[in-house]
């Protein structure tokens, strides 16, 4: 490539700028997008049918291990290309750049992740649905601020985080529309003077359209970026669920016991069984942030069109990218195969006082009295004791409110329901509530959600699969 222009390249310099450990990422996508290529260069008369057959021919059995050096992987392909037909082999440059053809191949192997994740994540949200499905009836303590705050229902707690993680399900495959567009074509930026087509190679290779400004097309790396955000945010929801496993596998807890599968020991207390994999989403949480941090800050403030910075953002895409699907598939494996201690969690569901919300509520109901008003007597009776009885509570009320709450029909039966967690639960139906009828409605509709999003990914893996296995025939 440097031929008589600039002379050989020296060793140090060579590394620095070279792509090559990452570009193993996209050596196979950038002989598709060779292949693709040549196919409409070859259909608009730039080469003649037999320098194609020549080409293609020598592109067969190109791989990885086969390249010799080069600053990057479209030059050592083209470089041993030329080196098995010969000058020929140069003709399949004509009307691109490797700015458009990087780009391409960044998108053609992001693409693939991007629908291997949404698979990971579909599983992950069927993971903790089949897993809140079993457990409507299973009363749990919920938190806010992580003090005991009112009774639940595990099938609650776990469809909560499923929800978190339709919506990240939602942004990947919002992103993935524009992931799958082609930038070639575009060439260095100014596109191309040779009678080229840039729609057919976008058909060729699965893309379902352009990125159409060429200058846009090389340039732009906002499609890895939003990758990586939406990466970011799912281990966000990620780690929130790793928090909760690792604190309630703690003894003082003691909610949820983790499959061994998951969990490590210590190399001096023979005792531990520590939840190291759910640590580890925590940690990887970070990781992925930087990722996300650093492609951010080396595409910024980039002038138009291609600049070489842009070589760096893209380790932090794979790395990001990769470090999130591992997490996610260990996230499914710990919550399909985790013992919730039910008993445990039902005991522990009416501490702390947690049915005061209940009790305040039932007073406004039977007694009338406006709810600020109970507040308050609840709130002088949670000073005292977590156990009020009936006297304790017309005490509080005499002083605070001037009434008995036992005189306006507010008795023994009254104070134990509202004072039950079980009956706490069921009252809470309103859309979006714990009690059980409404989480079994709602884990049906979920179950739904999760086998059309299993069709819509075989659709579009469909697509992208059909277009390249017809490629790939193209001799
Ligand atoms: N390795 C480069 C990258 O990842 C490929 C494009 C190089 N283009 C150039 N004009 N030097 O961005």
């Amino acid at each position: 490539l440097r031929g008589e222009r600039l002379g050989e390249i020296s060793g140090e310099v060579l590394e620095f700028i070279s792509s090559r450990e990452a570009d193993r990422w996209i050596c196979e996508a950038d002989l598709l997008v060779d292949r693709a290529h040549l196919v409409m260069l070859k259909e608009r008369g730039l080469v003649s049918p037999q320098e194609f057959k020549e080409i293609v021919a020598g592109l067969e059995g190109i791989d990885e291990d086969s390249l010799g050096e080069g600053e990057d992987v479209h030059e050592a392909i083209e470089a041993e290309l030329i080196s098995k037909v010969g000058a020929v082999g140069g003709r399949m440059h004509t009307g691109r750049s490797r700015n458009d053809e990087v780009a391409t191949c960044i998108r053609i192997v992001l693409r693939e992740e991007v629908l291997g994740l949404l698979t990971e994540v579909n599983d992950l949200a069927k993971a903790l649905v089949e897993r809140a499905a079993e457990n409507a009836d299973t009363i749990i303590p919920g938190f806010t601020h992580l003090q005991h705050a009112q009774p639940t229902t595990l099938a609650h707690h776990l469809l909560a985080h499923a929800d978190a993680i339709f919506r990240d399900f939602e942004r990947l495959r919002d992103s993935y529309q524009r992931i799958n567009r082609s930038p070639l074509g575009a060439a260095a930026f100014a596109s191309t003077g040779f009678d080229i087509d840039r729609k057919r190679t976008a058909e060729l290779l699965g893309f379902d359209g352009l990125v159409e400004n060429s200058m846009d097309a090389v340039s732009t790396r906002d499609f890895l970026l939003e990758a990586l955000s939406d990466s970011a945010i799912l281990m966000a929801n990620l780690s929130r669920l790793a928090e909760e496993l690792i604190l309630w596998s703690t003894s003082e807890f003691g909610y949820v016991e983790l499959d061994d599968l998951f969990t490590s020991t210590s190399s001096i207390m023979p005792q531990k069984k520590n939840p190291d994999t759910a640590e580890l989403v925590r940690g990887k949480t970070g990781s992925v942030f930087g990722s996300l941090v650093a492609a951010l800050a080396i595409c910024k403030a980039l002038p138009m069109s291609y600049n070489r910075d842009l070589q760096e953002a893209t380790p932090n895409l794979w790395r990001g990218i990769s470090l999130t699907r591992g997490a996610v598939r260990i996230m499914a494996g710990s919550v399909s195969s985790a013992k919730f201690k039910t008993d445990r969690l039902e005991a522990a569901s009416g501490a702390g006082f947690s049915t005061a919300t209940e009790l305040a509520d039932s007073l406004v109901r039977i007694t009338k009295i406006p709810f600020r008003t109970a507040h308050q007597i609840v709130g002088a009776l949670a000073a005292k004791s977590e156990t009020p009885t009936v006297r304790d509570l017309d005490e509080a009320a005499e002083r605070i409110a001037g009434m008995r709450p036992s005189e306006r029909g507010f008795g023994e039966d009254e104070l134990a329901a509202a004072l039950d967690p079980e009956e706490n639960v069921a009252m809470r139906s309103r859309t979006g509530g714990p009690a059980p009828a409404e989480t079994r409605r709602m884990a049906v509709d979920r179950k739904k959600r999760i086998e059309e999003n299993e069709r819509l990914i075989v659709e579009m893996r469909g697509r992208v699969d059909r277009a390249l296995s017809s490629l790939r025939e193209m001799r």
